[in-house]
């Protein structure tokens, strides 16, 4: 088995490589070749951690895995970043385990991944303007994957916490962004060709009539029941697209529009697999505001590690432990 560190992933997942990874996993969930198993998430009781699982295979790869951890948040006291996990890579042929990745800056740059592959598909191909709700861990993946798929010159950000706001600021400046930082959300949304939310908030912070026709919209905080960043009536009236239907109605964005009755399962246009594949249209017009809502999949997770393990075993990096 193959022990891939924090230190290693880094340098063997590139933000360009991990969108094309998982690209091609989102397709192959399309057509059914690749499938993430009933996510494991709980409260443990213990240093208020929240842990889970996730697991899945894609046949067409072959990847089978999981991912484990969760959000322990005293951890920034001990000198760790509060989000923690590891994902374990097994042989599909014999179920043996052969690699065990750190997966702290793997999870970042999946997450990024998926909302640039939504952007991608979505976006209007002269989207220059980014606007950030959320200036955490998350949001500079977030920038630099969407920087490789579309020419951002200027980015608009909200965060609550001043500091993130200017830390974020400068990693803008540092890949010779322009940085605009507010000090309300609607400022962030009026101005974006392309909107991303990523916190952990409970509550819409994005109205619909702030957000202007044309505009692309990735919703990535919500990832758990009770999370919310969107108001439901910009939910149920954008061209509607998700990485999985069953986690977005239940734990993702959709989850408030669908309780409240504004959507259905079939209110969704698709999936981004379905868009990838062919098997739905993407944006249809320039006036359109789509939507993506990404939840996270094991499948995200698990292709990103398996880049990692394929390319530690081609340059010899890792440490190989025999068990
Ligand atoms: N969809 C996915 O695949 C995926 C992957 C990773 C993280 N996430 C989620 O994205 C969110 C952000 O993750 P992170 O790692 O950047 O977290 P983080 O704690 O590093 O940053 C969160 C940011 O949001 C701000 N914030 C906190 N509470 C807020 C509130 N109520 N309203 C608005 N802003 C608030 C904080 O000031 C901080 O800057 C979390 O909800 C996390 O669970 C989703």
């Amino acid at each position: 088995m193959l022990v891939i560190s924090e230190e290693d992933a880094r340098v063997l997942v590139s933000v360009e490589s991990a969108i094309a990874a998982v690209e091609k996993t989102f397709a192959a969930m399309a057509r059914g070749e690749a499938r993430n198993y009933p996510v494991v998430r709980e409260v443990v009781g213990y240093q208020d951690a929240v842990f889970g699982v996730k697991t899945g295979c894609d046949t067409s790869a072959p990847i089978l895995g999981l991912k484990a951890g969760g959000y322990w948040p005293h951890n920034l006291a001990k000198g760790l970043t509060n989000h923690q996990s590891s994902t374990l890579l097994f042989d599909p042929e014999t179920g043996r385990a052969s690699a065990l990745v750190s997966a702290n800056y793997l999870t970042g740059v999946r997450t990024g991944a998926a909302s640039a592959i939504a952007t991608k598909y979505l976006s209007r191909p002269d989207s220059t303007v980014l606007g950030i709700i959320g200036t955490g861990a998350q949001s500079a993946y977030q920038l630099r994957a969407t920087l490789a798929v579309r020419p951002i010159r200027k980015v608009y950000a909200w965060d609550p916490s001043l500091e993130n706001i200017a830390t974020f600021g400068r990693i803008v400046a540092e890949l010779g962004l322009e940085y605009a930082p507010q000090t309300d959300c609607q400022a962030v949304a009026v101005n974006a060709d392309i909107l991303i939310t990523v916190t952990p908030s409970q509550r819409a912070l994005v109205e619909k009539s702030w957000v202007r026709a044309g505009t692309h919209v990735s919703a990535m905080g919500a990832d758990t029941k009770g999370k919310q960043e969107l108001d439901p009536a910009l939910v149920a009236s954008a061209a509607l697209f998700v990485d999985e239907t069953a986690q977005a109605i239940t734990i993702g964005e959709c989850q408030h529009a669908y309780n409240a009755g504004l959507i259905t399962a079939q209110s969704l246009r698709g999936s981004i697999g379905e868009v990838i594949a062919g098997f739905c249209d993407g944006r249809r017009t320039a006036q359109e505001i789509t939507l993506f809502d990404g939840t996270g999949v094991a499948l995200q997770d698990l292709v990103v590690a398996d880049l990692a393990l394929r390319l530690a075993a081609e340059l010899g990096l890792g440490s190989r432990v025999e068990y």
